[in-house]
């Protein structure tokens, strides 16, 4: 295999880490670029699930070295916990490595995300609640606490002082202190300390000596701070070319850029959403599809799959092959539609507007497809599939032009058709 990036090209939980898992067997090397546990990747083998939110999904394979980049927010206390679970199902960590630059997620990121959050009001963002927003502002208003601040306790002691202070209207009346959070950091830390280290010369290293790597995103491409349905978005870059950023390395190193989609559409949280479903068809993808969110269990919003959302992605990303998942979800529709263009104010346009506000008054133009009834769980092969549900996946790849690569018919390993 190539170096690849797994990235969301909708509104994320399209299944990256699903997709990441099954193509985790050949590379030796995963690797997350962004976000932090606002992120929940579901990997469904051997009869167990596992959930996955700091953690690079190749972490299931005994052997695969996973890398959680600078570009990452770490809540360190929760990754602890994380681990515990994963462990609990047998996971191991000796090859896990977490940045030294990446940032960390402090208890008064998460208590200003749900007191902002309150503030917005009627315009709230729908926050997973984790404390993303937050970390990432104290990063690039350059006053952040990374990880390898935890190893220098002079400094860290000083870092906390300072934030309890600037934060303290948020941090009163809580059990959390200067000294406590310091104190709670300097026990993880030691847990922590075999793995944190300089992953950009590591990854740089190995890449060198030939291993392969998979960069798996985290979010989707119209979630990204600059890309995304701003403000409706998440304070990062999710779009595959953070990776070279949020890893420190060079683009140069990766030949293949896979886009996952699931084969409708959902959204967790709020903002524009043109094909959305607030009806039976809707109801019909929420329950078939279990789509309630990894992360905070939320009920995730449905809708057909758009077109001009994935030529987008295609466009921003470079995408080289898609890998399509849910399509066994789409069994037992008697017809299904797919958002071809848009109607704005009248006009039809082929390409997404560039605000929300815009997006918002967008019309979707359908073309509409006959759906089957046979249920493909046990598919295993292209040809193998309903006649009408090849229709639909060769109208999805002609528009797009870029090939579907991988089909998911199950949230299994094996429901896997590449
Ligand atoms: P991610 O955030 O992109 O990794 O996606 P999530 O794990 O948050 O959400 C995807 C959900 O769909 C998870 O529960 C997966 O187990 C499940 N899933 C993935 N692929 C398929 C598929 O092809 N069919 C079905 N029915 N479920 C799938
Ligand atoms: P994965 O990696 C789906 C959404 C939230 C909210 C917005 C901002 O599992 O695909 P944040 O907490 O990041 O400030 O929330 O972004 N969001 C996600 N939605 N999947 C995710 O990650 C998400 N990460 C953030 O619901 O709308
Ligand atoms: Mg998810």
């Amino acid at each position: 295999m190539e170096n690849t990036i797994i990235v969301g090209t909708q509104w994320g939980d399209e299944g990256k880490g699903k997709i990441t898992h099954y193509l985790a067997k050949k590379a030796g090397i995963v690797a997350r670029y962004s976000g932090g546990n606002n992120a929940g990747h579901t990997v469904v083998t051997g009869g167990k699930e596992y959930r996955l939110h700091h953690i690079p999904s190749g972490i299931i394979f005994p052997g695969t070295l996973c890398i959680m980049g600078n570009g990452m927010v770490v809540n360190p206390d929760a990754l602890l916990t994380e681990m515990d679970d994963l462990g609990s199902q047998g996971v191991e960590f000796s090859n896990l490595r977490i940045s030294d630059k990446a940032h960390v997620i402090m208890p008064y990121h998460r208590l200003l995300d749900s007191s902002q959050e309150k503030n917005r009001g009627e315009g709230r963002i729908g926050t997973t609640g984790r404390g993303i927003g937050p970390a990432y502002t104290d990063k690039i208003a350059r006053k952040g606490i990374r990880i390898g601040d935890l190893y220098d306790r002079e400094l860290l002691r000083k870092k906390i002082a300072y934030h309890a202070g600037e934060k303290a209207e948020v941090l009163e009346g809580t059990e959390f202190t200067a000294d406590s959070m310091f104190e709670r950091l300097v026990e993880i830390a030691e847990r922590l300390a075999p793995m944190v280290t300089d992953t950009s010369l590591l990854l740089h290293r190995e890449l060198k000596n030939g291993r392969k790597v998979l960069f798996e995103g985290a979010q989707g491409t119209l979630l990204d701070i600059d890309h995304g349905t701003y403000p409706y978005v998440t304070s990062s870059n999710s779009i595959a070319g953070n990776f070279s950023v949020g890893l420190g390395i060079s683009p140069m190193w990766v030949k293949e850029i896979t886009g996952v989609s699931k084969a409708y559409t959902t959204r967790v949280g709020t903002g524009p959403f043109p094909t959305e479903l607030e009806d039976g068809v809707g109801k019909y993808m929420l329950d078939k599809g279990h789509e309630y969110g990894t992360t905070t269990g939320r009920p995730r919003r449905c809708g057909w799959l758009d077109l001009p959302v994935l030529r987008y992605a295609v466009r921003v990303n470079g995408l080289t092959s898609i890998a399509l998942t849910k399509l066994d979800v789409l069994s037992g529709l008697s017809s299904l539609k797919i958002a071809v263009a848009y109607k704005l104010d009248g006009k039809e346009i082929k390409h997404l507007p560039y605000s929300s506000e815009l997006l918002d008054r967008c019309i979707p133009v359908y073309k509409e497809f006959m759906g089957w009834d046979e249920e493909i769980t046990q598919a295993n092969e292209r040809p193998g599939l309903p006649p009408a549900a090849l229709e639909y996946l060769e109208y999805i790849e002609k528009d797009l032009g870029v090939p579907v690569s991988i089909i998911s018919v199950g949230p299994g390993e094996t429901q896997t058709i590449a």
